[in-house]
């Protein structure tokens, strides 16, 4: 089988992981484009590529160079993904696109239908779908062991600190210029609930605020800055001079060379941009915690709690035979756990989960190797997936969800188009 032809827009933080993992897997990808504004990021990608490689500092000119791979890894931030993905389509590509597929529930199902007349497949980076421990919890579920599912309880904790990054001081910390907590961080948490029950969500009501992250909750005497020198450094988990210290990885993410940089430029760094401020004097309106209650189209109820304040998901999964539970971080080791109960004998069964390296945040549990790892066989040959946006029945009931926690958790129909 010849190599899968791959582009990538967007050689951000998860643009460049995809391409690291992509050139790991020798002969398999070929890296045809590498696509993006800042020269070092392209440049990245490039080296890992071959010679043949074309390089582009705009969307625009990638998309008039006419189709130059088989699938396109669309990694720009959330707000680019539709006018990104559309283009994509006309241009005549498969679409790996990150999440969440567009900033609302009617572009998303433009994007679905244009994928679908189009004939071209459109996946989303559900990269927690090919984490051993989902996979485990899938088979599982696939194999009938728990009899017929009834019941679905899941809940996701951030941490604090990842809160605080990503959702207060980082790029998704504002639902205007991203998108909501809901559809940012735990539209992965909706397409499991989709993807377990094996149904789309009839009905969701959702409850939420964001409760911490706010100039009310600041410490006497705090300024903007933690760089500025603040009274509570001492006690404060969200002392940005973390970064400099037990945090310094997660810089990867949203300073470039941050693998090089020293101390100095660090705390440069940390006096200019949006990671120095202090996190109750921040620009941030996405909540801190959600619930959500859904009645899937095929009986099954499923709930998600969300949380800043909790480390890790857990899951449990109720059958008419058996009860799964499990969750990812559990144990003190920080390894992954999953037990059977079976409701005959009482019997609790562990199921053996293959062990991934510790990647964390970065490689999602193994969910971005297996992802990547993944690509060929989503893209071509007979396990191929439907043209159209696959997962998005898991954005639909997010996005619900989120229309629910504004009214106050009326009751919204799911799927009424
Ligand atoms: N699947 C997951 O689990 C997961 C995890 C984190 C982030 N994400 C999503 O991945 C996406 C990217 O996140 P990130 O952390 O890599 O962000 P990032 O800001 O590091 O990367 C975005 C890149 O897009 C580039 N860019 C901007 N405009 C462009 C244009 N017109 N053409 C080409 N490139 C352009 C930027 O220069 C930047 O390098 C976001 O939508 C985010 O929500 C998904």
């Amino acid at each position: 089988m010849p190599p899968l032809d791959i582009a990538i827009l967007g050689c951000g933080s998860r643009g460049r992981g995809y391409a690291k993992i992509a050139a790991s897997l020798g002969g398999r990808y070929r890296i045809t484009a590498a696509v993006d504004p800042v020269e070092t990021r392209t440049a990245f990608v490039a080296d890992l590529a071959g010679p043949d490689v074309r390089v582009f500092a705009d969307a625009d000119s990638f998309f008039h160079a006419g189709k130059l791979a088989d699938v396109l890894i669309i990694a720009t931030q959330d707000q680019d993904h539709f006018g990104h993905a559309t283009a994509a389509l006309c241009a005549g590509y498969d679409i790996l696109l990150e999440k969440p597929a567009a900033e609302s529930i009617e572009r998303c199902r433009e994007l679905d239908g244009l994928a679908r007349t189009l004939g071209r497949r459109v996946a989303l980076c559900f990269v927690l779908r090919y984490t051993p421990f989902y996979r485990a919890v899938k088979d599982v579920v696939d194999a009938g062991s728990l009899g017929r599912v009834v019941t679905i309880r899941a809940s996701e904790g951030v941490e604090p600190f990842h809160q605080a990054h990503s959702f207060v001081r980082g790029h998704w910390r504002n639902s205007e210029t991203s998108t909501p907590m809901i559809v940012a961080k735990c539209s992965h948490d909706a397409d499991l609930l989709c993807w377990l029950s094996g149904s789309a969500a009839k009905t969701v009501t959702s409850h939420g605020a964001l409760d911490w992250f706010t100039g009310e909750r600041a410490p006497d005497g705090a300024p903007a800055r933690c760089t500025d020198g603040c009274p509570a450094a001492g006690e404060c988990i969200y002392d940005s001079h973390r970064y400099l210290g037990d945090r310094r990885r997660w810089l990867g993410m949203v300073m470039d060379h941050a693998e090089e940089a020293d101390d100095e430029r660090i705390l440069e760094f940390l006096r200019s941009s949006p990671w120095g401020r202090c996190v109750y004097r921040c620009d941030n309106d996405v909540v801190d915690h959600q619930v959500v209650a859904a009645e899937m189209e095929n009986g099954v109820t499923a709930t998600l709690t969300m949380t800043a304040f909790d480390c890790g998901r857990t899951l449990e999964i109720h059958g008419t035979k058996a009860s799964l539970r499990g969750g990812t971080p559990l144990n003190e080791a920080g390894a992954p756990e999953l037990w059977l109960r079976h409701h005959h004998d009482g019997r609790v069964e562990p199921i053996p989960l293959p062990e991934v390296d510790a990647q964390g945040y970065a490689g999602h549990g193994g969910g971005d190797f297996g992802l990547v790892d993944s690509l060929d066989r989503m893209f071509r040959g007979p396990d191929a997936i439907e043209p159209g946006l696959d997962g998005f029945a898991g954005h639909e009931l997010a996005f619900e969800a989120e229309l629910s926690r504004i009214e106050g958790g009326e009751a919204r129909r799911v799927n009424r188009a």
